[in-house]
């Protein structure tokens, strides 16, 4: 059987949805997980996109092992050797470098002909060659491309040493009849590629990219381009887990395996939800809320009679349980640590202090801590920036006929109190305006996400914002049994990234404004 290679793409085409910026830290939380996941490779970023996010594929390619990390790269010298810089120290680094094959795409944006396109990317691929043995090339909107121009620019780039061949559906366009006839024709015209990995990358502008994808399989393909709870460009990418379920339910179709370990794919899915906040659909297939519930009589009597009847696949199988821990409010520091360790987590003294002590207080609140809890609170200690406004405390008064109101206390880094009051048409909204106004913010809210990480009525809130002002746009995250405080927790978060940000560019700014 042969085994398809799982290239996630959730840190690099799955950061590129709008509204999701993740800094280094999460990155590497992220990266973690996929690692634990068992995906094949791990597209971490975009290098010459930004300093943050060079920074960022660099963490990834220093601290996580086992599994090839990628970066991604125009067919530019400087994009390629910025690329290389963050690599450097990965175990398996990958190139990827790309340029677009559609004549729509070489006549308006890169206003170069065929053939000197057909140049560039020959050069492209050498000159990645001279720093890793592992190049993957990619053809922009292939699918929109001259079969015959595509395939001599594939024949071409193996030539130049490209060892995967990407077929990218870059705008979501083909269909998965057109996608096997594609792949199969490239197979058949393509000088060389016997010997390297076809690859194929699918948006889902149709919906059509999981579809097409396994269509790329059927037809010979041997990696799959994807992302967690499919995020990315517009309407996104090729959702990994549907993918690889897929494959796995209908073994008897495609005859392939994968390396997954889908005991990680909830976790998975829920860890890059929260951290990049993006909510998944409740009817999301395999990580949705709702795909295992059933919710007409009879599915549920013949789910309780036979599984089979309306199941097709176990929701253990793919880690959907919830994990309760032994651990309670009488467990000590020693417990509480080694089952940090099993979960795979490293964390510095000070962060252990941190963390252990929220446990602690979420433990005397909440009877049952699920590993998700626990998940949540390391998640938010890890990835806490620096504080330079702390909450002291928040008071609301709200209720169905009262004016909503919020007392604010923050404490700045150098002891300074700060305290103030506003009302507002909900407590969120009253403690957001409260915080503003003592601080001089002039930036605005552009996103703000509230979910609970497990269920029941004593669950923890968690809560993601975004803010943006003249410079920039952050991420702000929170988690708390109390949703206006996770709230509040999570707009300071953003705003103390904010300060940070423009105190770094300004050395003397005090954070305000
Ligand atoms: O969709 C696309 O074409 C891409 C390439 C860079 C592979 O993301
Ligand atoms: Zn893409």
């Amino acid at each position: 059987m042969r085994t398809i290679r799982i290239f996630d793409t959730t840190l690099r085409d799955g950061e590129q949805s709008p509204g999701v910026a993740l800094n280094a830290q999460e990155k590497l939380e992220i990266a973690r997980q996929l690692a634990r996941l068992g995906v094949d490779v791990i597209e971490a970023g975009f290098p010459i996109a930004s300093p943050g996010d060079a920074e960022a594929v660099k963490a990834v390619a220093q601290n996580v092992k086992g599994v090839a990390v990628c970066g991604l790269a125009r067919s530019k010298e400087r994009d390629i050797d910025v690329a290389w810089e963050s690599l450097r120290d990965a175990e398996h680094p990958i190139i990827h470098t790309f340029l677009a094959t559609s004549d729509i795409h070489l006549r308006h944006k890169l206003r170069l002909s065929r053939e000197e396109a057909l140049e560039q990317a020959v050069w492209a691929v050498k000159r990645a060659k001279g720093y890793v043995s592992e190049v993957e090339f990619s053809a922009e909107d292939a699918t929109r491309s001259d079969w015959e121009y595509l395939s001599r620019v594939y024949a071409a780039v193996i030539k130049a040493g490209a060892t995967i061949i990407n077929v990218p559906d870059t705008v979501g366009y083909t269909t998965p009849d057109e996608m096997r006839e594609l792949i199969r024709y490239l197979f058949e015209h393509t000088e060389g590629i016997e010997n390297v990995v076809v690859s194929i990358h699918c948006h889902n502008d149709l919906g059509l990219a999981v579809a097409n994808s396994l269509s790329a399989v059927q037809a010979g393909a041997g990696q799959v381009e994807c992302t967690i709870n499919g995020i990315g460009e517009r309407a996104g990418n090729a959702a990994l887990e549907e993918v690889v379920m897929s494959l796995y339910v209908r073994q008897d179709r495609f005859q392939v395996k994968t390396n997954l370990n889908f005991q990680e794919i909830y976790r998975t899915s829920r860890l890059v939800s929260r951290l990049t906040g993006m909510l998944v659909q409740p009817n999301k297939a395999v990580v949705g809320q709702n795909a295992f519930a059933h919710e007409s009589g009879i599915h549920q009597d013949g789910v309780l009679k036979e599984k089979l009847t309306y199941e097709i696949m176990d929701a253990h199988l793919i880690g959907r349980e919830e994990r309760v821990l032994v651990l309670g409010k009488h467990s000590g520091r020693h417990a509480f640590a080694k089952k940090l360790e099993e979960l795979g987590y490293t964390l510095s003294e000070e962060e252990m202090n941190q963390a252990f002590e929220k446990f602690k207080k979420l433990a005397d609140q909440k009877k049952e801590i699920t590993e998700d809890d626990l998940k949540a609170i390391v998640s938010e200690e890890v990835t806490k920036p620096e504080e330079i406004y702390r909450l002291d405390f928040v008071h609301v008064c709200s209720g169905n006929n009262i004016l909503p109101t919020a007392t604010v206390r923050l404490i700045e880094q150098d002891g300074k109190i700060l305290e103030g009051v506003a009302t507002g048409v909900g407590p969120v909204d009253a403690a957001y305006k409260a915080i503003s106004k003592l601080l001089g913010i002039s930036s605005s809210l552009v996103n703000y996400t509230l979910q609970s990480i497990t269920g029941g009525t004593e669950a923890l809130g968690e809560v993601v914002v975004r803010i943006i002002d003249d410079q920039g746009e952050y991420v702000g995250r929170g988690s708390n049994q109390d949703v206006v405080v996770a709230s509040v927790m999570a707009y300071l978060s953003a705003i103390n990234k904010m300060a940070k940000h423009k105190r770094r560019l300004n050395p003397q700014h005090n954070g305000e404004g």
